[in-house]
């Protein structure tokens, strides 16, 4: 049998490798495989999720649904920074409104799209549990809290300059947070290098696999 994913980088194809055998059954494997793919091919693309399939030995049709269930799984090219803003109702009574036209106006880019020059997307976003600390968004789903439209503008300035590789959640939250929603633990040394969680076997700077080209 041909591998389907022979054409991804070798330390995506081994990462995928790792993923599979944690699963007495590989199909459990598809949730973080698309994140993979994600990063593969910089969103899931219909060639990743046909991939997936294959691995996994379910149907393309299966693949997709579970791609196009969950908002996180992005089916279009997403800039190098996704800028999620939370504008459910904690964050609304708190200005998120003002934080996301801030975000807007920050980046020349409007809720839904991605700059020309691929560096930011920005999107709203419903709850993301950080309800205490309102207003709060996220970088590539690294959270900041208690943000104000300034704090929201020097973050994306602060994006756009430096272009860090990876982007940590406390290194954010202390240059442009403000109140967060519970105190904080030791500092995480992770952090995510896409627009895909930077946690376990995904995207993070320790453990991650590599960052596909858009
Ligand atoms: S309402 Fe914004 S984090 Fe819950």
């Amino acid at each position: 049998m041909t591998n389907p994913i022979a054409g991804w980088s070798h330390a995506n194809q081994e990462h995928a490798k790792q993923i599979m055998a944690r699963y007495p059954d590989v199909r459990s494997a598809v949730m973080p495989l698309l994140y993979i793919a994600s990063l593969e091919h910089g969103h899931v693309t219909d060639d990743g999720m046909r991939q997936i399939a294959e691995l996994t030995g379910l149907t393309p049709a299966q693949v997709r649904s579970v791609a196009s269930f969950y908002t996180m799984y992005k089916r279009d090219g997403v800039g190098r920074y996704l800028v999620s803003v939370c504008t459910s109702i904690s964050c609304f009574l708190r200005g998120a409104d003002d934080v996301l036209t801030a975000v807007e106006e920050a980046t020349g880019t409007v809720d839904g799209e991605t700059s020309d020059d691929g560096m930011f997307t920005v999107e709203h976003v419903e709850c993301i549990g950080a309800c205490g600390g309102a207003p709060a968004l996220q970088v590539n789903y690294e959270f900041v809290e208690g943000v104000t439209p300034d704090k929201a503008v020097a973050l994306c300035r602060w994006l756009a300059d430096g272009r860090p590789e990876v982007v940590r959640s406390d290194e954010m939250q202390a240059l442009f947070g403000g109140r967060p929603s519970f105190e904080r633990g030791p500092a995480d040394p992770e952090g995510a290098i896409a627009a895909v969680p930077a946690f376990g076997p995904y995207g993070s700077a320790a453990t991650g696999p590599e960052r596909g080209t858009r």
